[in-house]
Formats: structure tokens, C-alpha cells, sequence
């Protein structure tokens, strides 16, 4: 589990530019209306992130963040295990994710995160850790997004 923080680095430099400093994004649901649009959509700057076609496609019905901001930083004293992956309190912003990567998730001191996400975080809130990957090699060449 990571500790503190939100799991830097980040991938675009500041955090104005997806954030709204004046708007809270823990309230961006809140009935008033007051912090819509407190963060950008990733949407916004990836127009073009495509999905694979075939069983993969349910997965484009998924929030953008299911996958790339799971919930991996613990600040506090919570935490949830889900499909046997230990889960914190905050979303990650190390969106990049190397399902494939030879490195491991946390260095070897368990200290600190290596910088990609692999499956058993991105994919873990619904998928046992490797449960998906030779699948996804077999039959949608690897990738969850098309290719571009
Ligand atoms: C303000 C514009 C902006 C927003 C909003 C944004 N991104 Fe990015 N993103 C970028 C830029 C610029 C890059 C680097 C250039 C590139 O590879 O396209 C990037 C790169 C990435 C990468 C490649 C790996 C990396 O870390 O460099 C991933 C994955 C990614 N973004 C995911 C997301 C997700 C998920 C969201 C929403 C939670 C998001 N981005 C929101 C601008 C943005
Ligand atoms: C089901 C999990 C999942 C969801 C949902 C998801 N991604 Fe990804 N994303 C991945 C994986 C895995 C990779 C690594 C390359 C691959 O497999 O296509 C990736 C790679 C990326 C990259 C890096 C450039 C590239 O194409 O390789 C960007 C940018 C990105 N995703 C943006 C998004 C955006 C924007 C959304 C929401 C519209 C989104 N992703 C939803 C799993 C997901
Ligand atoms: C690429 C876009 C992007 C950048 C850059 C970014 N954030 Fe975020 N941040 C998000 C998104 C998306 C969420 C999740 C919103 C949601 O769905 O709850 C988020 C959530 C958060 C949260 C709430 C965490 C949680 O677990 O609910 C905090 C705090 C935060 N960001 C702080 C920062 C700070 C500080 C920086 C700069 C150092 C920063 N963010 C940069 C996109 C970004
Ligand atoms: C929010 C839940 C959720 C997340 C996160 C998620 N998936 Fe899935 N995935 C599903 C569901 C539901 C199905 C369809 C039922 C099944 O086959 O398990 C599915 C099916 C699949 C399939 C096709 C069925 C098979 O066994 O071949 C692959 C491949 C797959 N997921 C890979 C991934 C990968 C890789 C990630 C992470 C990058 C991921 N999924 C993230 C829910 C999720």
C-alpha cells in the first residue's frame, strides 16, 4: 500500500490544470451545484481513446478513473479488500498503466510504487491479480484500448 500523498508523479505537471482550485472535487456530486466541474473530464484532452472491440468493449462503459485512479493511497486507517487486492482510502494520480510491466508494483523495499499501474491495482477492484492477462493477450492483442 502507498502512504500519504496521492501517489506522485503525476502525468500532466499542474494540478490547476484539471482541477478548479475554487471547487472542491470530494463535493462535485453535491445536490447545490456549487462544485460541478471541479475537475476536468479526461476526456477533454484524450478525444480520441478508443477501446478495443469484442468482450473488452463493456469495459469503455467504465468511468476513465475505474482503471487509471483506483484507490491505492492510504492516508488513514481504511482499507477494503476486493477480489483479494488490499485497497486504501484515496485514488492514485499515477495514471500510466503497464499491465505487462517485468517491473513489480512497489520497490523492492516495498516503500515506494514503481510508476505504472499493473493489473492487480487497474484491474483489480472486479479481477483476481493475473486472472485477465493471458486472455487479454489471446484474444484482444493486449490491450484494452484500439490501437491509434
Ligand atoms: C488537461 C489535459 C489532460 C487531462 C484533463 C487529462 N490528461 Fe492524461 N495526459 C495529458 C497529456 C498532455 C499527456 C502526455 C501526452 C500524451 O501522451 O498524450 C497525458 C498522458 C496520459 C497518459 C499516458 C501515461 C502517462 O502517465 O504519461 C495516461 C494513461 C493518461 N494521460 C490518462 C488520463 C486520465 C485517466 C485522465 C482523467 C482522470 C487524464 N489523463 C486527464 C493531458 C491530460
Ligand atoms: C478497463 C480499464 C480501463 C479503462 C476503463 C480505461 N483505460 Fe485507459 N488504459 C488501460 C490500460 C490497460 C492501458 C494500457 C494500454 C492498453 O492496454 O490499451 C491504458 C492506457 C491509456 C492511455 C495511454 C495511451 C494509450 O492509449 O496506450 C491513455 C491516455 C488512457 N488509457 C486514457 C483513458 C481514458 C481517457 C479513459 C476513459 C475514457 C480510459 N483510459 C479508460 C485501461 C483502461
Ligand atoms: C490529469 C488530471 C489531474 C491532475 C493533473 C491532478 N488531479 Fe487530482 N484528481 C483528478 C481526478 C480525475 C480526481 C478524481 C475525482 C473523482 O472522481 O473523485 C482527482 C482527485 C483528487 C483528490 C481527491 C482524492 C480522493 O481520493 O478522492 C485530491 C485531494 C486531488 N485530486 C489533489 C490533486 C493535487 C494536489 C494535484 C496536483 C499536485 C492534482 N490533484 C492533480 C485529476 C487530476
Ligand atoms: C469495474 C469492474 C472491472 C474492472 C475494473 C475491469 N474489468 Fe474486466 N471485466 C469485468 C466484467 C464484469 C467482465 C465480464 C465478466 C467476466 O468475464 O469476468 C470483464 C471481462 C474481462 C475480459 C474478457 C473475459 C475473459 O475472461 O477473457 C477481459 C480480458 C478483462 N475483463 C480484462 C480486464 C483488464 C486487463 C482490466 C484492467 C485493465 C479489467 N478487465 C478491469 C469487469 C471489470
Amino acid at each position: 500500500m502507498v502512504r500519504h500523498g496521492r501517489g506522485w508523479p503525476c502525468h500532466v505537471t499542474a494540478c490547476a490544470s484539471c482541477h478548479n482550485p475554487h471547487k472542491s472535487t470530494v463535493n462535485q456530486d453535491s445536490a447545490d451545484g456549487k462544485h460541478t466541474n471541479a475537475v476536468k473530464s479526461c476526456n477533454e484532452c484524450h478525444t480520441d481513446q478508443g477501446f478495443n472491440d469484442g468482450m473488452v468493449s463493456l469495459h469503455a462503459s467504465f468511468e476513465c478513473t475505474t482503471c487509471h485512479m483506483p484507490e491505492v493511497v492510504k492516508n488513514a486507517t481504511s482499507r477494503v479488500t476486493r477480489a483479494g487486492v488490499t485497497f486504501g482510502d484515496e485514488m492514485t494520480h499515477v495514471m500510466n498503466i503497464d499491465l505487462f510491466s517485468d517491473k513489480s508494483q512497489l520497490t523492492d523495499d516495498g516503500k515506494f510504487m514503481n510508476p505504472m499501474l499493473k493489473d492487480a491495482w487497474a484491474c483489480g477492484e472486479c479481477h483476481a491479480p493475473g486472472s485477465k492477462l493471458q486472455s487479454l493477450s489471446d484474444n484482444y492483442g493486449g490491450k484494452i484500448h484500439k490501437a491509434k
